[in-house]
């Protein structure tokens, strides 16, 4: 589970992760009050799940109250790369003298943990990272023995940070071990012309498979921490997690509904492929009933980027006339609730029982669905229509 900056900031304060003053507003009126809280000036930052957040407008400097009013005016309610800003998070701005970049995470290929960090904080570190490799040190950690100071010391050297940063690169693998963390992600670290260091922007992503170990792990997960109302990445993925389904909200525009990881990520292969990018990832499972894929197809067609609804299904214990007529009944369904569907949806049925699929879908004859019967035919008739369809809903 990832957790959002102002969760992250909250976690670097308990484990002495030194951190600007800050606070979250979720209105334009509330971010005033909280940058008067902070002494005025505020870095007014949007709380998204994803990062790049300044370079796309969501990260804005306050020199007083009102304009940090202003700016979180600007920026709630907007959507940053698929994402809806529901809530702001206003810290102290800090004097800035360098950026460092520090993350610490699971190195799964070698069974370990490994630290990184880089003196060219600050800015893109993948693109650090692709061009200067050199510039990005690697250090393995022993899961044992953690960050000592000695460990400390080597990985402050190796990436160019200053001996400063030690006590808080200790402090942060202390957070990372014990929250059962498998990413943590300070970019940037920085020296204040004071010369203190500052954590100014965290990213953490907790290990849902020991969220047993951690009861307290469960108020990031709970709605209400920031996912507001409406069909935000977030607001949907709760709903579909409430409705047992595997959701993952993309950035494109054409929905994408299959069964089996396999498939569905081979479906949002072919989807690129055509021109066109998904807007999620949903696999309704290889035992899917048609109650499941009348729950995704409201999903899907809940998210507003979605423009287009490819549903790419190859029929095996679920059969291909159950899939269709799961489709037939969430029509129905979503417009007995008023939900009328404005959108195109795409179907490709193949497999177990397909015939009989095609034909309830045939008869149906619903205005908005076409059915196609090869993966590539349905991808590129779905991207095609994400891209000639108007906007709205
Ligand atoms: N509290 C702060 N004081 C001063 N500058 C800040 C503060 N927080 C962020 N910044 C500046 O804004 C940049 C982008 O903010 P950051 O939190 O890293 O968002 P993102 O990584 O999503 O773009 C940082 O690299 C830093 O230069
Ligand atoms: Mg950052």
């Amino acid at each position: 589970m990832d957790l959002f900056e102002y969760q992250a900031h909250e976690l670097f304060a308990r484990h002495a992760v030194p951190v600007p003053p800050a606070r979250v507003a979720d209105d334009p009126a509330a971010a005033r009050t909280a940058a008067l809280g902070l002494g005025g000036a505020a870095v007014v930052k949007a709380q998204v799940k994803t990062g790049g957040r300044g370079k796309a407008g969501g990260v804005r400097i306050a020199r007083t109250a009102d304009e940090a009013q202003r700016h979180a005016a600007a920026i709630l309610g907007t959507t940053i790369k698929g994402h809806r800003v529901h809530r702001v998070l206003l810290a102290r701005p800090a004097d800035i003298q360098a950026e460092f970049y520090v993350s610490y995470l699971l190195d799964r290929a070698n069974r370990g943990f490994l630290a990184m960090a880089s003196a060219e904080g600050g800015m893109d570190i993948e693109e650090v990272a692709a061009t200067r490799p050199h510039a990005l040190a690697r250090i393995p950690v022993d899961a044992e023995e953690g960050v000592t100071e000695a460990k400390a010391r080597e990985i402050a050297a190796a990436g160019g940070l200053p001996d400063a940063t030690v006590p808080v690169l200790m402090a942060l693998w202390r957070l990372f071990a014990a929250e059962d963390a498998l990413l943590v992600e300070v970019n940037p670290l920085v020296r204040t012309t004071g010369g203190a260091i500052l954590a100014l922007d965290g990213k953490v992503t907790l290990d849902d498979n020991a969220a047993f170990l951690h009861p307290g792990h469960a108020q990031y997960a709970a709605p209400g921490t920031g996912t507001g109302t409406g069909a935000g990445a977030d607001a949907l993925e709760t709903a579909a997690r409430a409705k047992g389904l595997n959701y993952v909200k993309l950035d494109g525009s054409v929905g994408v509904i299959g069964n089996g990881a396999g498939l569905v990520m081979s479906t949002l292969d072919v989807v690129a492929r055509c021109g066109a990018a998904p807007a999620n990832f949903l696999d309704i499972g290889g035992g899917a009933s048609a109650q499941v894929m009348a729950d995704g197809l409201e999903i899907v067609l809940g998210d507003r980027d979605v423009r287009s609804v490819f549903v790419n299904v190859f029929g095996g214990i679920t059969a291909c006339d159950a899939v269709a007529d799961g489709i037939v009944r969430a029509l129905e369904l979503l417009k007995s609730k008023g939900e009328e569907v404005s959108k195109p949806l795409v179907v490709r049925l193949d497999g177990n029982n397909a015939e009989a699929g095609r034909a309830i879908l045939d008869r149906a004859a619903h205005p908005l669905v076409t059915r196609l019967d090869t993966m590539d035919g349905a991808a590129a008739r779905a991207a095609e229509l994400a891209t000639t369809v108007s906007g709205g809903h």
